[in-house]
């Protein structure tokens, strides 16, 4: 009998060379550290922090997380030290993993808060890649950047100019159509986009007759929210030809095989670490083991194969 050979995980996002393809999403594993004593943390593939801003920020109102229906609620509101903070007590722990650092960042005020930003990442060997995120629903904005076709062009092609590091764009899912957001990112210089962040939520506590979020509202996360993703994911690969970093409720390998067959180069678990820590770990095993069973070499004979319904 020919033994197969191990199916090789590697792929690629931009000058990124990862040895799989799974990550963990921003702002459902902290700065890594906090994960360290229930995964083995140099497995991963990559590590996205949780969003970095200028200043510190405080963050929003108690209580910020909830329960719903296949999900959960949260409006954590950006709570982080700051990227000075950030640079002095959280990188030096994730510097010693070995593994690619992306950091997440984002604006409170103006949109130039991200050129300060990138140019202040861009100067440090130990920071990989760098996500914007023009998605966040808990920042009490009008308007995201990443609604707008015009302002994500903007803003991309501006801080692309700052910086060589890989560049990924993190789109919200609240838009009437993501591939013409996912087009702009592409035309504006992105290297990947990361698909999709949380949408708009809320849940009302019915005996006390008050919102369950102290912010009132917040983003819905969770597997509640999966079938969404998948269709961006799809919608999008059809349309850009950069990678897709793909997640929204991915809690186990079948669910993250969806993502990889709809058109996703990577995938990210978010809601799930804070059900089991262990589950970026199991999907690495469990990508493997399919990848094996189906006699698959390398993830591109995964990635967007999707076939049509047999009539
Ligand atoms: C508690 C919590 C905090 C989050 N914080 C951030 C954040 O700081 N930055 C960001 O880009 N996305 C943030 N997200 C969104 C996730 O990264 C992810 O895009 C989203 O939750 C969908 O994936 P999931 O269903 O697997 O959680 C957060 C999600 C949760 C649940």
């Amino acid at each position: 009998m020919v033994k197969q050979m191990k199916p090789n995980l590697n792929v690629k996002i931009g000058n990124l060379d990862l040895k799989n393809p799974v990550m963990v999403a921003s702002g459902t594993f902290g700065y890594a550290r906090e994960f360290e004593d229930f995964m083995d943390l140099k497995k991963l593939g990559a590590i996205v922090t949780k969003t970095i801003t200028l200043k510190a920020r405080q963050g929003n109102l108690t209580p910020r997380t909830c329960e719903t229906p296949a999900g959960m609620l949260n409006s954590i509101g950006l709570e982080n030290p700051g990227i000075d903070k950030f640079i002095q007590e959280k990188l030096p722990f994730l510097r010693k993993l070995g593994i690619p650092v992306i950091v997440s960042i984002a604006a409170e005020e103006t949109p130039n808060e991200f050129a300060i930003l990138v140019k202040r990442l861009d100067q440090i060997s130990e920071v990989s890649a760098m996500e914007l995120n023009i998605s966040c629903p808990n920042l009490q904005k009008n308007k995201l950047i990443s609604q707008d076709v015009k302002d994500t062009l903007e803003l991309v092609s501006v801080v692309r100019k700052l910086t060589s590091k890989c560049l990924i764009a993190k789109l919200s899912p609240s838009v009437t159509s993501i591939t013409q957001i996912a087009l702009a990112a592409q035309s504006g210089g992105a290297d990947a986009v990361a698909l999709i962040n949380t949408l708009g939520g809320m849940s009302i506590d019915v005996h006390k007759r008050t919102p369950k979020l102290g912010a009132w509202v917040g983003g819905l996360s969770g597997p509640a929210i999966r079938p969404i993703a998948v269709k961006m994911v799809w919608e999008a690969y059809n349309k850009i030809k950069i990678p897709i970093i793909g997640m929204g409720g991915i809690m186990d390998t079948e669910s993250a095989l969806e993502f990889f067959i709809a058109g996703a180069t990577a995938i990210s678990v978010g809601t799930a670490n804070f059900i089991n820590p262990q589950t970026s770990q199991e999907i690495i095993t469990g990508l493997e083991q399919y990848m094996l069973k189906n006699n698959m070499q390398n993830l591109s004979a995964l990635t967007g194969r999707l076939k049509a319904c047999k009539a």
